[in-house]
C-alpha cells in the first residue's frame, strides 16, 4: 500500500496482484496499481476512482478518509475503466456529488454508463480552469491522447502536486520489485508510445510549473528527483534511442534462423561491439520486445520466410512496432528460406511504412541453415551495424 502524499491528500488506491494481463493483452507478472486519491479541505475532492475489480476496497477506503463527511466533488482525469468504476458506485452513494471532466469526459461518461442524471451532477472544466476546495487548488491542463482524448491532468498548487492521469505511470503492484524505469518504459511505449508529440505538447504546458510530487494513476507516488522522470519521458516520447545498443530479434521455425541471430551477436561481441541483445519473439513478451526495439539505437529483424510471406511471430511484431510508430532507426535484416526466399521483402515493405527507417546493407540471406558460405555476409551485416 502506498504512503499518503501529505495529511490532507489521502491514498485510496489498490493493488491488483491477480491480474493475468493488463488491458487484455499485457503481461503483468508484479501486478499493478489503480490509484487515486481524496483532498480533505473545505470541500473534498475525490481524485479518479478504480477498476472494477478492486472497487469494494477501494470505497471502503474512501469512506474511512471521508470520516463521516461526504465529497464534493469526484475528478475524472481519465474515463478508461481500470480508472472510471467508482463514479456509479459515487453517483449512488453520494447523489449531490459534482463529477467534475471536460466535455469530451462527459461523452465517453455517457457511452461508458446507462445513468440517468450525469448532466445534473456534471462540473465541466477546460484548459486552465481552477477549482478552489479551500487551502487546495486544483488547476486543469488538457492532455489528450496521453491517453485517451479527453485525458487532463490536474495542478495542486498548494501541496506542488501533479495529478498525471497515466503519465509518468508504470505496471507492478505497490510493493514490486526493482525501480521505476524499466517498467515504467514497458508501460510508456505500449500505452502512450503512439502518442510522442501529445506528450510533448502536455510536458510543454507543464513548463515552469514547480511540481515536488507526482500523482500517476498507476505505479508509486513520486516525490523525489522530479526532473528525472520528466527527462525520461521528454525522451521517450521524441522517439529517442536511450543506449547506443542493438537489440537482434529472431522468429525461427526449427532454430536455424535462432541460430543466424545468436552468430550475429557473437561476431558483434568479437568485434569489440558491447550492449547486444537478442530476443526471441516466438516465446519472450512482446511488450518487452517493442520497449526493447525503442530503447536501442540498432535493430537486426530475423526471421523465416512462411506461405510466401513471413514467420506471423516477426509480422505480430512489426504490426506492433508500426502501431505505437517506431521510427528513426537503423536496421538489419536476416531472412531464411528453403525454396523461395519471401521474409526481408515483406519485412523490407512494413518498414517502408515507418518514418525514418534506415535499412542496413547487405540483406544477409541464409538458405535453410547457416553455413561457412554465410560468415561474409553476416560479418558485412555487423560492419554496417557497428559503422551506422
Ligand atoms: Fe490506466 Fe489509459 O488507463
Amino acid at each position: 500500500m502506498q504512503q499518503n502524499i501529505s495529511d490532507s491528500i489521502l491514498y485510496i488506491g489498490a493493488d491488483d496482484k491477480d491480474l493475468d494481463l493488463f488491458e487484455g493483452q499485457y503481461l503483468v507478472p508484479e501486478g499493478v496499481t489503480y490509484n487515486s486519491y481524496v483532498i480533505i479541505d473545505e470541500k473534498i475532492a475525490v481524485m479518479d476512482s478504480v477498476d472494477d475489480r478492486k472497487i469494494d476496497v477501494w470505497f471502503e477506503q474512501l469512506q474511512a478518509a471521508l470520516a463521516g463527511r461526504k465529497p464534493d466533488y469526484l475528478v475524472i482525469t481519465h474515463m478508461e475503466p481500470d480508472h472510471s468504476s467508482g463514479i456509479e458506485k459515487i453517483m449512488k452513494a453520494y447523489p449531490e456529488t459534482k463529477i467534475v471532466g471536460n466535455a469530451k469526459t462527459f461523452t465517453i461518461m455517457k457511452q461508458l454508463f446507462e445513468v440517468d442524471n450525469i448532466d445534473d451532477c456534471s462540473y465541466v472544466v477546460k484548459e486552465g480552469d481552477e477549482l478552489s476546495l479551500g487551502e487546495h487548488k486544483l488547476t486543469f491542463v488538457m492532455a489528450p491522447m496521453v491517453h485517451w482524448p479527453e485525458v487532463m491532468v490536474a495542478y495542486e498548487s498548494t501541496s506542488k502536486t501533479l495529478f498525471s492521469a497515466d503519465g509518468f505511470g508504470k505496471f507492478g503492484a505497490s510493493d514490486a520489485p526493482g525501480g521505476w524505469a524499466c517498467e515504467a518504459r514497458r508501460y510508456y511505449y505500449n500505452i502512450v508510445g503512439k502518442y510522442g508529440a501529445n506528450v510533448q505538447a502536455l510536458l510543454k504546458k507543464l513548463d515552469g510549473i514547480e511540481v515536488s510530487t507526482i500523482a500517476p494513476l498507476h505505479g508509486p507516488i513520486l516525490r523525489e528527483d522530479i526532473g528525472y522522470y520528466v527527462k525520461m519521458y521528454d525522451l521517450w516520447s521524441r522517439y529517442q534511442a536511450e543506449e547506443d545498443s542493438i537489440l537482434i530479434t529472431y522468429a525461427s521455425i526449427h532454430g536455424n534462423t535462432a541460430k543466424v541471430a545468436h552468430e550475429l551477436q557473437v561476431i558483434l561481441k568479437a568485434k569489440g561491439k558491447e550492449n547486444v541483445e537478442l530476443c526471441d519473439l516466438t516465446r519472450d513478451d512482446m511488450a518487452q520486445a517493442v520497449e526493447d526495439a525503442f530503447y536501442s539505437e540498432s535493430l537486426v529483424l530475423a526471421a523465416a520466410s512462411y506461405d510466401a510471406g513471413l514467420f506471423p511471430p516477426m509480422e505480430h511484431y512489426l504490426h506492433h512496432l508500426k502501431s505505437k510508430n517506431f521510427q528513426n532507426r537503423k536496421v538489419g535484416i536476416i531472412e531464411n528460406g528453403s525454396w523461395a526466399p519471401s521474409a526481408a521483402r515483406t519485412m523490407k515493405g512494413m518498414l517502408e511504412t515507418m518514418k525514418g527507417i534506415t535499412v542496413l546493407e547487405p540483406t544477409v540471406t541464409i538458405r535453410s541453415s547457416y553455413k561457412s558460405t554465410d560468415v561474409a555476409a553476416l560479418e558485412a551485416l555487423a560492419d554496417a551495424l557497428i559503422a551506422k
